[in-house]
């Protein structure tokens, strides 16, 4: 078997929202080289059954570490909180690492009481998030506001247009002025930053990419992973929509200014 990506850090989504985090570990970590995999063919996964999210993320796993990735990041808040125990579990030999809403860094914030937290339907019903909340919620108000069909209209690219400000209006319009901050517990949802801000009021927005970065870090220092490289790392683009316009999608979304 030839490893045509040996030694680098695979990274998946169920298409473009991973980008979001790459772009942190890729300006955190410079001297890594990662593979992103986009499985633009399948999304969205947040409105999908847990077994079919938990399928495509073994099966995305399986694929990357056949190319020879060193570690994982499953740049996703849906399939790390469907797979990220499980996974784990599975393939104990190599750094899992997940990301998680950042309901942590938001009621660290001071001034920031009441916390609307953006998400897919199922990152919202699950156990993880359920404990995260229970962890890091008292003392705040949080509004958790589950957000189907957003991820998949991000999908689409096109993110000035106007309905996507309609959509953003009709799930959290009616929070306008009325929140001090705002989680994006979905990693497709910083592509439309502004779009939010301009839904829900010029409010801090808190994501889960530096958390991510700076847990892969540590777990690769742990295992004595990190690259010993001074070069520039690589960053490979790849999709389950195999076309050269889904990939120029992806390497446009990762040079988007945030
Ligand atoms: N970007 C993903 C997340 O962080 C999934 C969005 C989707 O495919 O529904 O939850």
């Amino acid at each position: 078997m030839t490893l045509s990506h040996e030694g680098y850090i695979g990274v998946f989504d169920s298409g473009v929202g991973g980008i979001s985090i790459l772009r942190e570990l890729a300006r955190a970590l410079p001297h890594e080289d990662f593979l992103y995999f986009g499985d633009s063919a399948n999304a969205p996964y947040g409105e999908k059954s847990r077994d079919q999210v938990l399928r495509r993320s073994r099966s995305i796993v399986d694929m990357l570490l056949d190319e020879g990735c060193k570690a994982i990041v499953i740049a996703c808040n849906t399939a790390t909180s469907v797979a990220a125990a499980e996974l784990r579990g599975e393939y104990a030999h190599v750094p899992i690492v997940g990301v998680e809403p950042a309901l942590k860094p938001a009621t660290l914030t001071p001034g920031v009481e009441r916390i609307l937290v953006m998400a897919t339907p199922i990152t919202l019903r699950l156990d993880k998030y359920q404990q995260l909340a229970e962890r890091w919620g008292g003392g705040h108000e949080i509004v958790e506001v589950p957000c189907p069909g957003l991820a998949a209209r991000i999908e689409q690219g096109n993110l000035e247009a106007d309905d996507l400000g309609a959509l953003l209006d009709t799930l959290v319009g009616s929070y306008f002025g009325l929140v001090d901050g705002v989680v994006l517990g979905c990693t497709h949802y910083p592509f439309v930053s502004h779009r939010i801000r301009q839904a829900v009021g010029d409010v801090p927005l808190f994501d889960g990419a530096c958390g991510t970065a700076r847990q892969l870090e540590r777990r690769l220092a742990d295992r004595g992973l990190l690259s010993k490289s001074k070069a520039p790392g690589e960053v490979e683009f790849s999709s389950s929509r195999d076309t050269s316009e889904e990939l120029e999608l992806y390497r446009s979304f990762f040079d988007l200014p945030l």
